[in-house]
């Protein structure tokens, strides 16, 4: 087990590192997700969930969809979060770039101060978090953590956003690990598995649902008149009956039109969980870090470092 969860956290690392060097003015969003999915299917491994790359006051949960034509500027902050899987066992880690290119010509020297700031506090943040980790901390003691060290840079963490813990095949199992001492007394145990992810922000600290779904999740069977959709529900419950999947991925197999009625009928009728793209409050930067550790009696193991 620990073994797998090694494996998947290097897996995870090498690719990060490579994708991160394509990560400046003039990218192709969908470039750099399809990058990163196609080189973690080449290990071997499986993808844990789509590749997301979320910019600026976006937090996280965006995709690219067919034929993105979203494109990286210069000075963009760039969020790019990914997860493979060795035997079910998932490395999930994410860094925050400053798209490299003639930064000056988007963003006034204070703007590029602050957003340097903003990326260096979730980092901070991180490595505040993971000093705390060993078996028999609070939650709320990693918490606070992070929120001490990202309120050093006077920038707030996302409140309503956290790590989670990790299980085979399965992304997100159940405990929440905060971004702030939300007086959690649960105690982390030893061999557990858990993602720390804080993200900061010069704004209010929360993120609402912003429009379209590009990540969805199964969730169960249901009857569908319609075969299209019945083919669809079929083709997720064996390719995707775990950890989350990108519509771009459906409508690859189903063509556009099809796989697009598919995935809103079944999302209507909650077959699968449809995720929103989260976006800051007051649509000010958002930066994220994120390791996977493992819980150890005097410390952790961080596998995706
Ligand atoms: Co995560």
């Amino acid at each position: 087990m620990i073994e797998s969860y090694i494996k998947a956290g290097k897996i995870v690392s090498d690719i990060r590192s490579e994708a991160s060097k394509m990560i400046k003015d003039g990218t192709l969003v969908i470039d750099l997700v399809e990058y990163v999915e196609s080189e973690i299917l080449k290990t071997g491994a499986e993808i844990a969930f789509p590749c997301n790359v979320s910019l600026n006051e976006f937090a996280a949960h965006y995709t690219s969809p067919a034929n993105d034509e979203t494109l990286i500027h210069a000075g963009d902050m760039v969020k790019l979060d990914l997860g493979a899987m060795v035997d079910g066992y998932i490395a999930d880690s994410a860094v925050t770039i400053i798209a490299n290119g003639n930064i000056s010509e988007n963003f006034t020297q204070d703007e590029i101060n602050l957003h340097e700031e903003i990326v260096e506090a979730s980092a901070a943040g991180l490595e505040a978090a993971i000093a705390t980790v060993r078996a028999g901390v609070e939650l709320s003691k990693v918490g606070a953590a992070v929120h001490e060290a990202i309120s050093e840079y006077k920038l707030n963490p996302i409140f309503n956003l956290t790590g989670h813990s990790l299980e085979q095949y399965n992304l997100h199992a159940g405990i929440s690990i905060p971004n702030y001492d939300n007086h959690d007394g649960y105690t982390l145990e030893e061999g557990q598995a858990i993602a720390i992810e804080p993200f900061a922000t010069n704004g209010e600290g929360i993120v609402n649902d912003a429009p379209g779904h590009y990540i969805y999740s199964y969730m169960a069977n249901k009857p569908f008149r319609m075969k299209s959709t019945q083919k669809v529900l079929k083709y997720i419950q064996t390719n995707n009956p775990y950890v989350p999947f990108s519509g771009r991925w459906i409508t690859d197999k189903f063509g556009e039109r099809r796989g697009n009625t598919a995935l809103k009928q079944l999302a209507d009728a909650m077959a699968i969980y449809p995720y929103a793209p989260l976006r800051e409050k007051k649509d000010c930067f958002v930066s994220q870090k994120e390791h996977t550790v493992i819980v150890e009696k005097e410390g952790c193991i961080v596998t995706t470092i």
